[in-house]
């Protein structure tokens, strides 16, 4: 059983194994799937578990967020995302995140004010920046930044300091904000601009990127209310490949700064954050409705490794509930900035029609995921593609620290480290055998 006794031992399975029988404890979860603690297994029956891309298995004991993939909800700390979207705003779900309950308005000030005073970097980081090509990937410079940020605020290394961790993980929220926009100012060659803590976290980012030195940008509530769910409903998503990089990378002890970017890294990859961007660039490599036959096709294909991007999820069977939200802010943003009849969005539509009434979808049970729309907003907005995955990532700084902090503070938290199912050469004398195929 868990040390911090908060599952309740429901049953127990049993596992027989040349007539030889193992107990397992199944602990039952306050909703959805019940788990087998297999962590008795190895030494009591000498057998590993094998289950490549963790379909079924849980990592860890977790209160922060959870995923009904069948019946399409999500929720945070127990609040749906719906009405979270509707009613909140970013940082109050921080603090829920990080805290485990909304704040009254005297804590969400004091919060806010807290989070604000971060925002700015150490001047030292804008030489950092010079070092990048001028066509780097924003990406790449959030890793890189990111991580260097543990060079930059010694003081809040110590994992084992609870006031220095809540300290790091004020700083990574705040200043990735500010990386992010730099990032992009760094990009199309414009000089960086400071943070204003009198604007909300939305709209701070969005007067970051787009104000330059020679005019100030006017926020517009209907821009800022659509950046703000985006942030929230990007907030966190459960034990994903960022999240479970980040709680991995932290249980060996590494600093904070030092796991975000190793989240950051794992995010940016096409299957996962890295969506957004490819989803969009998609619409527009298939360019009219004419086309979405032959790209449905491809995807269909075994022999073409080619995927809808923006469809599919590991654990929503459902319609992504975050892509319901998106799809109507989509048209209120797009109706904001004047755009009438986006082709972009028409074909995004037509194509959700035609997969969500195509045999192969309806089968394997693909529905749009939240990259589906949220980078038509993002363009509407007035961002690059290559922006919206730090736009994802700045938002998943939240999940990523109130997850990390979560393993910390777990008393049965050791390092983790998977084992293997070794299919490799037995024992070989040196010289005995020679592969034709050791180039690979
Ligand atoms: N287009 C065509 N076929 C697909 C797609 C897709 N987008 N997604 C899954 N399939 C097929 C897949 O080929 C497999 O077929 P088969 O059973 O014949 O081998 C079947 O559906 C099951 O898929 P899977 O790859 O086993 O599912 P997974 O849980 O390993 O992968 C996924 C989930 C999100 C990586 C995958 O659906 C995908 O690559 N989608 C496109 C990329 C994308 O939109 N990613 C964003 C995810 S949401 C944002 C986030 O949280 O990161």
């Amino acid at each position: 059983m868990p040390k911090n006794k908060s599952t309740s031992k429901i049953k127990t399975a049993k596992l027989i194994i040349n007539k030889n029988t193992y107990e397992l404890p199944i602990y039952n979860s306050t909703e959805g799937e019940s788990v087998i603690d297999i962590s008795k297994l190895h030494s009591q029956a000498k057998l590993f578990t094998y289950d490549p891309g963790f379909t079924s298995t849980a990592s860890c004991e977790s209160k922060i967020t959870f995923i009904d993939g069948d019946k399409g909800i999500l929720r945070y700390r127990g609040y749906n995302i719906e009405e979270l979207a509707n009613k909140s705003d970013f940082i109050e779900v921080v603090n829920l995140l990080i805290y485990g309950d909304l704040p009254n308005k005297e804590q969400l000030k004091k919060y806010k004010k807290l989070i604000t005073r971060h925002t700015l970097l150490h001047e030292q980081i804008i030489n950092f920046f010079q070092g990048f090509r001028r066509d780097a990937h924003p990406m790449a410079m959030m890793v890189g930044v990111m991580g260097a940020l543990s060079s930059f605020y010694q003081d809040t290394l110590d994992i084992n300091d609870a006031h220095q961790r809540q300290e790091a993980t004020r700083r990574i929220i705040a200043k990735s904000s500010t990386i992010g926009a730099m990032a992009y100012k760094y990009s199309i060659g414009q000089a960086f601009v400071s943070p204003k803590n009198n604007l909300s976290f939305s709209e701070n980012f969005l007067h970051m990127c787009f104000s330059n030195t020679a005019e100030e940008y006017k926020v517009s509530p209907v821009i800022s209310k659509a950046m703000d769910t985006i942030f929230i409903l990007h907030a966190d998503h459960e034990q994903n490949a960022s999240t479970s990089t980040v709680r991995l990378a932290g249980s060996s002890g590494a600093n904070p700064f030092a796991c975000i970017a190793a989240g950051v890294s794992s995010l940016w990859g096409p299957a996962h954050g890295g969506a957004n961007q490819a989803a969009l660039e998609m619409l527009e490599e298939i360019g009219s409705t004419k086309n979405i036959k032959k790209y449905l096709n491809k995807a269909k294909s075994k022999k073409d490794p080619f995927k809808l991007m923006g469809f599919g999820h590991r654990v929503y069977k459902n319609y992504d509930p975050r892509a319901k939200i998106l799809k109507k802010i989509c048209k209120n943003v797009l109706a904001h900035v004047g755009i009438k009849n986006d082709p972009i969005l028409k074909l995004a539509m037509e194509l959700e029609k035609i997969a969500l009434n195509d045999k192969y979808f309806i089968e394997k049970k693909l529905y749009p995921n939240v990259d589906f729309y949220s980078g038509i907003i993002l363009r509407a907005i007035g961002f690059p593609p290559e922006m919206f995955t730090v736009i994802f990532a700045i938002a998943r700084t939240a999940g990523w620290t109130a997850q990390w902090t979560e393993m910390i503070e777990d008393p049965i938290q050791k390092i983790g480290r998977p084992r293997q199912y070794y299919t490799g050469n037995k024992s070989l004398k040196y010289g005995t055998k020679r592969s034709r195929k050791n180039t690979r």
